[in-house]
């Protein structure tokens, strides 16, 4: 029988300490250890799975045949960068690297040392997304929301890198074109970096994809929509549901009159319109638990010398796309004059309050 792999998580916070835990129950994998700069949070997590726990990663180079890194993402490279010289295979949470030089050492030292490196872009493994690529769709016009409450995390980065990544991953995908043209604008609403943003990127094959992200939002939303000659899809990946539209055949031989439609047709055309003419299916909403899948996928790689769903390469397409849009969102004008102000957090001087603040807040 061959040995299992020995594994480890280095950084265990909100979204490592799930890797961890998965990993630990994982057939084929051996949990060997948690690293964090937070020695409670390690042990903690270390205490509960039953494996040691280290304050820093140097002591896990030794110790393991593969690992995932899950540290705030300005930390990335330089972590990845040691397991990758020691051809350790790789799975980075997203975004790959901060910047996309970092991203591109990684891609090459997992090339030199034949490490495999995968990135944690997880909506790869949503189901909707996953009925999306089945179906023969070419996208002509994307647009994308993913919309949230600040989670008071990832302040390292802002909402581009943080948000949007997964779109701008999920559309490389789609459209398997390069993007031509980026027009981007965002501002900071808490401060720090960029919290809203919207991208409009026109791709080489003539897509053109409208990109939103925010993390002062108060309802949460992840979803696309789709338009193709073949019809139109829209995904939403909280629900995990794809919603498909296309014209029916008469309606793709005939187009659709309502002049040549009988009266009695033509009366009940806004009825009709999803049962006859246009043709509409739900699928999907299935409970797949989507991080179980990624390790998965990795393990069975690094075991098989497979290629990855995703690869430091689409990782690293992904954030030189990511730094384009910044760049056009540091230079944005909003008032549309060189010399006045720009960027995400030089803003014209507010007008007034949007609306009276209530008398007990006030008193508060
Ligand atoms: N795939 C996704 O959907 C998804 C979701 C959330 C976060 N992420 C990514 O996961 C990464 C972590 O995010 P999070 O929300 O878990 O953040 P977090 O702040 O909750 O966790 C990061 C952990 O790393 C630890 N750490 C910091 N420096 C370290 C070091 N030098 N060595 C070891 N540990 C160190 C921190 O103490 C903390 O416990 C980020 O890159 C983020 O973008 C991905």
């Amino acid at each position: 029988m061959s040995r299992r792999l020995r594994m480890a998580v280095v950084g265990v916070g909100h979204l490592g300490k799930e890797h961890a835990r998965i990993l630990a129950g994982l057939p084929g994998v051996e949990l060997v250890g948690v690293a964090d700069a937070n020695i409670e949070q390690a042990q903690a997590v270390g205490q509960r799975l039953g494996v040691p726990a280290f304050h820093e990663f140097g002591p896990l180079l030794s110790l393991v045949d593969a690992a995932c890194i899950a540290t705030p993402t300005t930390l990335h490279a330089e972590i990845a960068a040691e397991f990758l010289r020691r051809g350790i295979p790789l799975l980075v949470e997203k975004p790959l690297a901060a910047t996309a030089t970092d991203a591109d050492v990684l891609v090459h030292l997992a090339q030199r040392h034949g490490a495999l490196l995968q990135v944690g872009h997880i909506e790869r493994f949503n189901p909707a997304f996953e009925e999306l690529q089945r179906r023969p769709l070419q996208p002509r016009w994307i647009r994308a929301q993913r919309l949230g409450p600040f989670s008071g995390r990832s302040t390292d980065i802002g909402v581009v890198l943080d948000l949007m990544i997964h779109d701008l991953d999920l559309i490389l995908a789609l459209t398997g074109s390069t993007v031509r043209s980026v027009t981007a604008l965002g501002m900071s609403v808490f401060g720090g970096r960029e919290d809203i943003a919207n991208a409009r990127l026109h791709f080489e094959n003539g897509c053109v994809a409208d990109v939103t992200a925010s993390r002062a939002h108060p309802t949460s939303q992840r979803t696309m929509q789709l338009w193709g000659p073949e019809g139109y899809a829209e995904a939403d990946f909280g629900a995990r549901k794809l919603t498909l539209l296309q014209p029916s055949e008469a309606v793709r031989r005939n187009g659709l009159n309502p002049a040549q439609l009988d009266p009695d047709s033509r009366a009940r055309l806004r009825d009709d319109l999803f049962r006859r003419h246009l043709e509409l299916a739900t699928i999907g909403g299935e409970a797949q638990d989507q991080l179980t899948c990624e390790l998965t996928e990795f393990v069975a790689c690094v075991g098989a010398g497979g290629q990855p769903r995703v690869t430091g390469a689409d990782a690293r397409a992904a954030v030189a796309l990511a730094e384009r849009i910044l760049f056009s969102i540091e230079h944005h004008c909003w008032t549309g004059q060189a010399d006045g102000p720009k960027g995400p957090h030089d803003l014209p001087a507010p007008a007034g309050l949007l609306f009276d603040q209530p008398a007990e807040r006030e008193a508060a």
